[in-house]
């Protein structure tokens, strides 16, 4: 296992709930540790830009209103295995598949309202940190 970094967004829906603290516990307490953090509000652009991947699926217009809808709050995580491990705390992407004692088990509302995203791949973490983090902003 080697020392990672992924990206975490915490969405809307939890943003909205006031929930932001209990799904950073949960990654806490996974072994997980913040090594940058903002809550910002993005603009439509970014949300394009972010979910490029999935321009030609059905749900991207929805899925860009909805991460536009309220703020957001984009963390870089660090540890062993981050991007799996955080992949595990999260749960499946539908919270109805989600095993116990995730995150989208425990807080997610459905498949859009998922609570969370992480990046999928160290490819895609790289891609993801970089269009959301400056190198200055990651603080350790
Ligand atoms: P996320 O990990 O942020 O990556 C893409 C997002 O699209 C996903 O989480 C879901 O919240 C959202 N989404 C909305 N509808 C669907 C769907 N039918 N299948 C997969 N993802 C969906």
């Amino acid at each position: 296992m080697a020392v990672e970094r992924t990206l975490s967004i915490i969405k809307p829906d939890a943003t909205e709930r006031n929930i932001t603290g209990k799904v950073i516990a949960k990654l806490e307490e996974a072994g997980l540790r913040v090594v940058a953090q903002k809550r910002v509000r993005w603009s439509r652009e970014q949300a394009e830009k972010f979910y490029e991947v999935h321009k030609e699926r059905p749900f991207y217009g929805e899925l860009v209103d909805f991460m536009t809808s309220g703020p957001v709050v984009v963390q870089v995580l660090e540890g062993e295995d981050a991007i799996a491990k955080n992949r595990e705390v999260m749960g499946a992407t539908n919270p109805e598949e989600a095993a116990a004692g995730t995150i989208r088990k425990e807080l997610a509302e459905n498949i859009e309202r998922n609570s969370v995203h992480g990046s999928d791949s160290a490819e895609n973490a790289a891609i993801e940190i970089a269009l959301n983090f400056s190198d200055d902003e990651i603080v350790g």
